[in-house]
């Protein structure tokens, strides 16, 4: 992690206020999420109720990246040395899944586009690969759905990998070719489009701390590759607004909670983890500014002019909060840790449904005129035993965000089927529909007639009802 290279650089000062540390952590109370009623809270017209399918994530088949190229190396970090072969198989099954979505009563959905599989030598696009999306969007558009076209998240063409990514002028220059490919082409067809997915924390964790293709472990290259993103970011806005009658263009980014366990350099170190995680990128696409800094480690300030106001919306992925402690102790000197005696996912996550009220409140504080679509949330629940509780009260406080007056136009449950969950393998299930990976089969969890239910009423049910919707009786 980021914090392991951060704290290398502190340790001194850890040892100097450490004894402050304990104090302030036994001090210091952590309130589990509140509580908040979500019975028969109704949301506004027009909200849109959705979910969505990643291209690595879910396609399956797409062997010419990065990604795959790890999975097959002898240090590959995926438990038991697992490959995403198939995915959700989603590449065939598409109009399958579609179907799904529709009978669910869902008004938009969210797909993205694996440019491995578009672009598969450098310069030579794949005609059947792009009619195959072209197909996609056009059954969505039939079905009368709005659609979400996400354009580029974490994995690159070998050919782009090879010649070093978006650090290389000639690789952000083939970017540019097929953003504006892929805008003339589905223009007409896309109704938000998103940029990328994620872009600070491929920066940290593939640049910084080496944990995702392509695995670099330089935190100064990590904040070039933050510019590099902000200026990818600005191309494309740019370029499809041209070719596009003024489409709105957005990107999907993931927020954390962090907090500070207690002590004072608890909370100096959860202040700059939740500036350069949450806020630095995101500052960039608003002002035309970057200013990012890792204590005692490298800082990036720099002006991208064509950066300042390249969002029309934005994607709020949210899942989880941590607690931030500085401890000599630990691996890298600090620990990330959840809070004993709380609800968690099979992954170990939080489940703090207040979170995401958090999230929205302060993106509304910094940026109050910026629509918001919660674009991902959900968690790793195999037995379902968790979900439909975490889909309800995380509506709830969204609810109430939006009854304070934030632009909350939209929520996207993650994900419609189980996912290659990158690292993690297929083990975490966030699925509102299993996938046997054996067969491609989907079979719905009871959480998925409950987002159905919510969908098709725009509001959550009243006390009482959970359980009738959840075995089917409504
Ligand atoms: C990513 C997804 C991932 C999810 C859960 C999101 O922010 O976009 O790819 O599955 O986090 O880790």
């Amino acid at each position: 992690m980021v914090v392991l290279w951060i704290l290398s650089s502190l340790a001194v000062v850890v040892v100097l206020t450490l004894g402050a540390q304990r104090l302030g952590r036994m001090v210091k109370q952590h309130r589990h999420s509140a509580a908040i009623d979500p019975s028969g809270r109704t949301f506004p017209d027009g909200f849109i109720w959705f979910t969505g399918e990643d291209a690595y994530q879910h396609e399956g088949g797409n062997r010419n990246n990065d990604w795959a190229r790890m999975e097959e190396s002898p240090d590959t970090p995926v438990p038991g040395g697992e490959r995403n072969e198939m995915a959700a198989d989603f590449f065939r099954r598409y109009e399958e899944d579609f179907d799904v979505v529709q009978r669910d009563g869902h008004q938009a959905h969210r797909i993205g586009v694996e440019w491995s599989r578009i672009e598969p030598e450098r310069g030579r696009y794949d005609e059947a690969a792009l009619a195959t999306y072209q197909a996609m969007l056009e059954s969505l558009r039939r079905r009368g759905l709005q659609t979400f076209f996400n354009i580029w998240h974490f994995t690159l063409p070998l050919w782009a990998a090879d010649d070093g990514g978006f650090e290389s002028e000639r690789v952000m220059a083939d970017w540019q070719r097929l953003v504006r490919m892929l805008a003339r082409r589905f223009g007409p067809m896309v109704d938000f489009w998103s940029t990328m997915i994620d872009s600070q924390i491929y920066a940290l964790r593939g640049y910084g701390v080496g944990e995702i293709p392509p695995r670099v472990r330089d935190m100064k290259r990590a904040l070039w590759m933050y510019e590099a993103l902000v200026r990818a970011h600005a191309h494309a806005y740019r370029i499809i607004k041209d070719e596009t009658e003024d489409a709105p263009v957005g990107q999907i980014y993931f927020f954390d909670i962090y907090e500070s366990a207690g002590g004072p350099l608890d909370a100096f170190i959860t202040r700059r983890l939740d500036s350069i995680f949450n806020w630095a990128y995101l500052g960039a696409l608003r002002t035309g500014r970057l200013s990012v800094s890792v204590p005692g480690g490298p800082s990036l300030r720099t002006e991208i002019p064509e950066a300042a106001g390249t969002l029309d919306w934005l994607g709020v992925n949210y899942y989880r909060r941590q607690i931030i402690s500085v401890d000599l102790k630990a691996s890298g000197g600090v620990r990330q840790e959840t809070l004993p005696g709380v609800p968690t996912t099979d992954m170990g996550w939080e489940i703090y449904p207040e979170g995401l009220f958090l999230v929205l409140e302060r993106l509304s504080r910094r940026y109050p005129e910026l629509p918001l679509y919660i674009t991902e949330s959900g968690l790793a629940d195999a037995d379902d035993s968790r979900r439909p509780r975490y889909i309800t009260d995380h509506l709830a406080w969204v609810h109430e965000a939006i009854s304070r007056g934030v632009p909350v136009r939209g929520f996207s449950y993650w994900s419609l089927t189980d996912n290659w969950e990158w690292i993690e393998g297929s083990g975490p299930k966030f699925g509102l529909y299993a996938v046997d990976l054996a067969t491609g089969a989907r079979t719905p969890r009871p959480s998925a007639r409950l987002f159905s239910w919510i969908t098709r009423n725009n509001r959550l049910p009243d006390f009482g009802q959970m359980d009738t919707i959840l075995t089917g009786g409504e």
